[in-house]
């Protein structure tokens, strides 16, 4: 039976790639601290809800809710906890904001530290390479132990204007600080590899370029290639972010920046657009899905076309999938973050997803 000062943590986004694949990890953490603790997920579905349950039994509560416009429902639910880790919409600052109340509320009721955990995204730090709207210097790199990280972040959203995903990143922070709330968040660059939860096992970027190649029958890349980003294997990630956990309930959080400083970076490797355009393509070919293995160039509206199905605007286009963005994770790895997939997992991760989306599309 659960002590009043077991610890309750809050994931919101389980049902997502990188949610999913924290709730496995803690799950099958041999941690005594995570072990030890309650853990409750925010869902929207009742079919969620029973395969969650089938799957957890006692071991997580869910909690049911409308969406991330579910303001009260978002803040009462992290009324009762002392960590949330969000991980839902990155670029949507009500829910993540109304999180920050709720454990200002948890604070007020128990007198022990709150902390949010967040998801946010290097996209933050992008040029634009084709539109030429955001130039940084040559080889520009954002270093989370050297840097004002959130300092930049603040100065670029005045000079540049808002970016959905930097905006809600640091309006959660300012309320933190604002309300007494610790903030921590994880700022990641390309994730890659397959989900381990029970939903959503696809990421984003490797994913859409695949379905472009399929789509259009031949190896593609976006203009010239040349950006360069850096990447994380989903596993390695969502044990980042446990690490992190595990250090703020088992010894109060102790050394884990947070407000201002608490802005952290999570690759783990460096690529080059064109080289994940080759490595699809190549992965294709091997696949006999296209006739050869090379590389061709394609708009932007190409991209927003075939990539992501006209779903995002180009500017999204043009700073997630093309941009140059250099962050440096050395605050993880002072916390102890051993990431154990480097190149080789990388590139298996493009035959990976090959064989992924013709699952996908058999069924
Ligand atoms: N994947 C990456 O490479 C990457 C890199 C950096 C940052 N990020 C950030 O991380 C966030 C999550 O990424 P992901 O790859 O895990 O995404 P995902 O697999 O699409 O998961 C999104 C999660 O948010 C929930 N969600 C989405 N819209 C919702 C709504 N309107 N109301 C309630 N819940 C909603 C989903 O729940 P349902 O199952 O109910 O839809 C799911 O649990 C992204 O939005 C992005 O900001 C991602």
């Amino acid at each position: 039976m659960a002590s009043s000062t077991t610890p309750q943590i809050l994931l919101t986004g389980a049902t997502g790639f990188i949610g999913g694949t924290i709730l496995d990890h803690f799950i099958n953490s041999k941690s005594p601290a995570l072990s030890g603790a309650s853990i409750s997920v925010l869902l929207r579905g009742e079919d969620r809800v029973a395969k969650i349950t089938s799957a957890y039994g006692s071991r997580v509560k869910p909690i049911l809710y409308k969406d991330i416009d579910d303001i009260d429902a978002i803040v009462a639910s992290a009324a009762q906890h002392d960590v949330v880790i969000n991980t839902t919409v990155g670029f949507h600052p009500a829910s993540i904001q109304a999180a920050v109340r709720g454990l200002a509320q948890r604070k007020a009721a128990t007198g022990r530290d709150v902390w949010l955990v967040s998801t946010s995204g290097t996209s933050n730090f992008s040029d634009t390479p084709i539109s030429k709207k955001w130039v940084e210097p040559e080889n520009q790199e954002f270093d989370d132990a050297k840097d004002d990280i959130y300092g930049y972040e603040k100065d670029r959203e005045v000079r540049e204007g808002p970016y959905h995903q930097r905006t809600a990143e640091l309006g959660a922070i300012d309320l933190a600080i604002e309300l007494g709330v610790k903030s921590i968040i994880i700022n990641s660059p390309t994730i890659y590899g397959r989900g381990t939860g029970l939903f959503n096992k696809t990421s984003v970027q490797v994913p859409a370029l695949v379905r472009a190649v399929l789509e259009l029958k031949k190896g593609v890349v976006l203009g010239d290639g040349k950006g360069v980003w850096d990447h994380v294997h989903v596993e390695d990630l969502a044990d980042l972010y446990l690490l992190v956990v595990e250090r703020i309930i088992a010894q109060g959080g102790e050394g884990v920046p947070s407000g201002k400083k608490g802005i952290i970076f999570s690759g783990n490797g460096r690529h080059q657009w064109l080289d994940v355009a080759q490595g699809v393509a190549d992965a294709a070919f091997a696949e006999g899905l296209i006739p050869s293995n090379k590389v061709e160039s394609i708009t932007l509206a190409e991209g927003r076309k075939y990539m992501m199905d006209g779903q995002a605007p180009e500017e999204i286009i043009e700073k997630a999938f093309i941009s140059n963005s250099r962050t440096v994770s050395s605050v993880a790895r002072s916390l102890g973050w051993k990431p154990t997939r480097g190149e080789e997992a990388w590139k298996q991760g493009f035959v990976e997803e090959v064989k992924a989306e013709l699952e996908k599309n058999k069924s």
